[in-house]
């Protein structure tokens, strides 16, 4: 069996909120599919389709990420033609989440996984299928304290995209 998966940052219940409502004027003014609340994440490291026999190893690899825990500010908004999404993101991303998602993939290439070779950007997609957004902002601010990072499994469900997260990592302090 396969499971596809990814490690991301997941976002408390009083943060998802914060971040759908600053997400609101943004999904008023572009359009496409709206991102369910329940599925906001960040994506540090996406694994694709992986044997279900290998979750093991790939938890005890993301068991040996040291990483500090950071504070995350929600402040701006993109969105990508390509994969045609639109999303929140960070002005100043700090170094230590370039800093994690670099730790996670250290850990996971001797598993055979290869990071992305583009550019670590950090970002919470909040609509899919979006051609265009002409949307100006601003975005009202979120404060997203990290404390910890999750794998995550997704499902593609007839109600639609379903992510469950499987295993949590504390991140120091
Ligand atoms: P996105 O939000 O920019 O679409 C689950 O699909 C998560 O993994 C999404 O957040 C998605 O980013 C991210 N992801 C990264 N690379 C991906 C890929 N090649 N295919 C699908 N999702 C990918």
């Amino acid at each position: 069996m396969r499971l596809r998966l990814f490690f991301a940052l997941w976002p408390e219940a009083p943060v998802r909120d914060a971040l759908g409502e600053a997400a609101q004027p943004l999904l008023q003014a572009c359009r496409g599919r709206p991102v369910a609340r329940r599925n906001y994440h960040l994506t540090l490291a996406f694994l694709g389709g992986v044997a279900a026999k290998r979750l093991d190893e790939i938890g005890a690899a993301a068991a040996t990420v040291r990483a500090e825990g950071f504070d995350l500010a929600m402040d701006c908004h993109g969105h990508w033609p390509g994969p045609r999404v639109a999303w929140l993101g960070c002005r100043h991303p700090p170094p230590a989440a370039d800093g994690l998602a670099r730790a996670l993939w250290t850990a996971l290439e001797p598993l055979g996984f290869r990071a992305d070779p583009r550019p670590f950007r950090p970002h919470l997609t909040v609509l899919r299928g979006c051609r265009s957004c002409d949307w100006a902002g601003p975005v009202a601010p979120v404060a997203w304290p990290v404390r910890e990072f999750v794998l995550v499994r997704s499902e593609t469900l007839p109600a639609g995209p379903t992510y469950t997260v499987v295993d949590r990592w504390p991140l120091g302090h």
